[in-house]
């Protein structure tokens, strides 16, 4: 049997990295093979291109080509080979990230992002999203503490609203496979929410 495709997504500092090996472990819990991997990277190249996409300035349609460049290698070494054999893959990020920060944060016309999607993935989607949202004041706090930002960590307090913004539009349009949670909490209450979510999607 084929197996699922799980993605992560929220603004950074939303807190979706703390989450994914409880979502792992729910998953190895039932016996499910799973492999964890990120967007961009995944890959050799993949995580060629991501150095050069978190620190190398460049035209916002560069940065989605090259998104999209590191996607096709990824769907094709990594993510297709796993879902065929019947594991499950977890995906810090996927095309929702597009969505969110080129078209949302940078402009980038949705139009020919749906091109590349519909080029690059075919019918491919997630299964499951789950979102993981946050007031941008939230985020850009969390992204003030952090050490040595990244080229999207240092951007602006509007930029992190459109793409949250372009985040919940969205989970709206696709409410089958998105699910939404509240990353302003303790911890362990998002936590407890992952594995109410995990546990139902796996049964
Ligand atoms: P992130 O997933 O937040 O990793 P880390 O937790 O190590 O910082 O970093 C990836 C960055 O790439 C993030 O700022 C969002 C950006 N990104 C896009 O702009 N578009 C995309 O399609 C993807 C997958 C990521």
């Amino acid at each position: 049997m084929r197996g699922k495709f799980i993605s992560l997504e929220g603004m950074d500092g939303a807190g979706k990295s703390s989450h994914i090996d409880t979502i792992i472990s729910t998953l190895e819990h039932r016996e499910i093979e799973v492999v964890s991997t990120r967007e961009p990277g995944g890959t050799g190249l993949g995580e060629k291109l991501r150095e050069l996409l978190l620190h190398e300035p460049m035209h916002a349609e560069t940065e989605t080509l090259l998104m999209f460049a590191a996607r096709r290698e990824h769907i094709a070494l990594v993510i297709e080979p796993a879902l065929e054999r019947g594991a499950w893959v977890v995906s810090d990020r996927f095309t929702d990230a597009s969505f969110a920060y080129q078209c949302g944060g940078r402009g980038v016309d949705t139009h020919k992002m749906g091109i590349l999607e519909q080029w690059v993935q075919q019918a491919l989607q997630p299964d499951l999203t789950l979102l993981f949202d946050v007031p941008v004041e939230v985020s850009v706090q969390r992204l003030a503490a952090a050490r040595s930002p990244d080229k999207f960590e240092r951007e602006s307090h509007e930029f992190f609203s459109k793409i949250r913004h372009a985040y919940l539009a969205r989970a709206e349009a696709f409410p089958n496979r998105f699910r939404l949670l509240d990353g302003n909490r303790a911890l362990d209450l998002v936590r407890a929410d992952v594995v109410e979510i995990m546990s139902t999607f796996a049964e």
